[in-house]
């Protein structure tokens, strides 16, 4: 495995995750505003090929794992001929997804063909109203069918993506924690983050010390689990439950230290952070450069090397592989230590989470 993948403190990155669409089939409120985001012309999206061949380089240079997501990964339409190209690469290990589940239940007998060994679905609140409210869309019995097609088809454990929201779904905690009595998927309860466009609020966010406690009132024999040093959760088991609950603690106790992720955009841009620089250093260099009027009049993203690199414009340009893992290697190598802490990272220009895909 190369050097292309080792930053400045070490740290070895072998987990890409893909955003194949920038659409969606909800509109959940977390990740993006009620009116929906700024879409990419098509022409500026990054091909089939041009996914597969980027994705075939980092898997040459070590990565090991890929997880898809979007947007909603399902409903790109060829989603199955993906994950048999991806699962095809040599080296890797893991081919994960993250989805919504709306549509997934009829494709997932074909994913798993196609080589698809890991899964992940988000569901915020078992209350179908709720659910509605928080999705703006319908579709909550659809996303409990595909969680049980996935446990029928031997995924194990199944992961369940809970964003957690004061007053909004705080008070579902223990009965998601009943859940995993009976089935074997892991429940990971999620700190709410601020993104472009989610209106976060400190207020908002319910600390990963509530959500435990609130556990361990109402339940015995919660055991802390050994995690991996690149795992994004802490993970618990409970006596007498099958399944167990994770919490990933990205605001009060960030993992930032065993960080192994890196993420391409559907766009072909690359980013080696899931947030932007702190405010501080952005508006140093963005004055540096002449184009804080810019910055400020622009409602996209400007392609700031701190945020985002492009991968897509070398690629067009007719960049051979040498060249392109130089690209990469340098984004990498500029990544930092942590995140800048939610406060900063709250007023500092990043994409909408659906840009990102988490
Ligand atoms: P596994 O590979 O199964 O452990 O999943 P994952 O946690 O890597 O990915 P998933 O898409 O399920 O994301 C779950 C939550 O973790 C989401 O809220 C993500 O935004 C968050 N997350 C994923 N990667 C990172 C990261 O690098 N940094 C931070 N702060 N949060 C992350
Ligand atoms: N804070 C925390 N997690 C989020 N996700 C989406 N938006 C946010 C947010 N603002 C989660 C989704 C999905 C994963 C990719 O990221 O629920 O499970
Ligand atoms: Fe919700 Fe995921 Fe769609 Fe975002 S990408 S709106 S989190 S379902």
């Amino acid at each position: 495995s190369s050097e292309m993948l080792v930053d400045s403190f070490g740290r070895f990155h072998n987990y890409l995750r893909i955003s194949l669409t920038e659409r969606c089939n909800l509109r959940c409120q977390y990740c993006m505003p009620a009116e929906g985001v700024e879409l990419t012309p098509r022409s500026e999206l990054l091909s089939h090929d041009e996914i597969i061949r980027i994705a075939d380089l980092f898997v040459t240079s070590g990565v090991d794992k890929i997880r898809l997501t979007g947007g909603e990964p399902t409903i790109r339409k060829d989603i199955e001929d993906i994950c048999l190209h991806l699962s095809g690469l040599k080296g890797l290990k893991t081919l994960a997804m993250t989805t919504n589940g709306i549509v997934l239940s009829k494709k997932l007998p074909k994913l798993k063909e196609c080589g698809l060994n890991a899964l992940n679905i988000s569901l915020d609140t078992l209350v179908p109203a709720k659910f509605e409210f928080m999705t703006r869309r319908k579709g909550h019995s659809k996303v409990m069918e595909s969680i049980d097609a996935a446990v029928e088809l031997g995924y194990n454990p199944v992961k369940v993506n809970c964003v957690v929201m004061r007053g909004m779904n705080d008070d579902e905690i223990c009965n998601f924690v009943e859940l995993t009595r009976h089935k074997p998927i892991n429940v990971r309860f999620i700190e709410f983050m601020p993104f472009d466009g989610n209106v976060w609020n400190v207020k908002k966010l319910v600390p990963y010390a509530e959500m435990l406690d609130k556990v361990r009132q109402s339940y015995t024999g919660v055991e802390r689990l050994q995690d991996h040093p690149t795992d994004t959760a802490k993970n618990f088991r409970i006596d007498g439950h099958v399944g167990t609950i994770s919490f990933i603690t990205s605001m009060t106790e960030h993992f930032c230290a065993g960080c192994n992720r890196l993420r391409l955009l559907a766009d072909g841009n690359f980013k080696v952070c899931l947030f932007g620089p702190s405010e501080v250093l952005q508006r140093y260099i963005t004055s540096l450069s002449g184009i804080a009027c810019l910055w400020m009049s622009s409602r996209r993203p400007l392609n700031y090397p701190d945020i985002q690199v492009s991968l897509r414009e070398p690629i067009r340009a007719g960049v051979d592989d040498a060249g392109l893992k130089e690209i990469i290697g340098a984004a990498i190598k500029r990544k930092k230590a942590k995140h800048a802490g939610m406060f900063d990272i709250a007023k500092t220009a990043n994409r909408p989470m659906i840009h990102i895909g988490g």
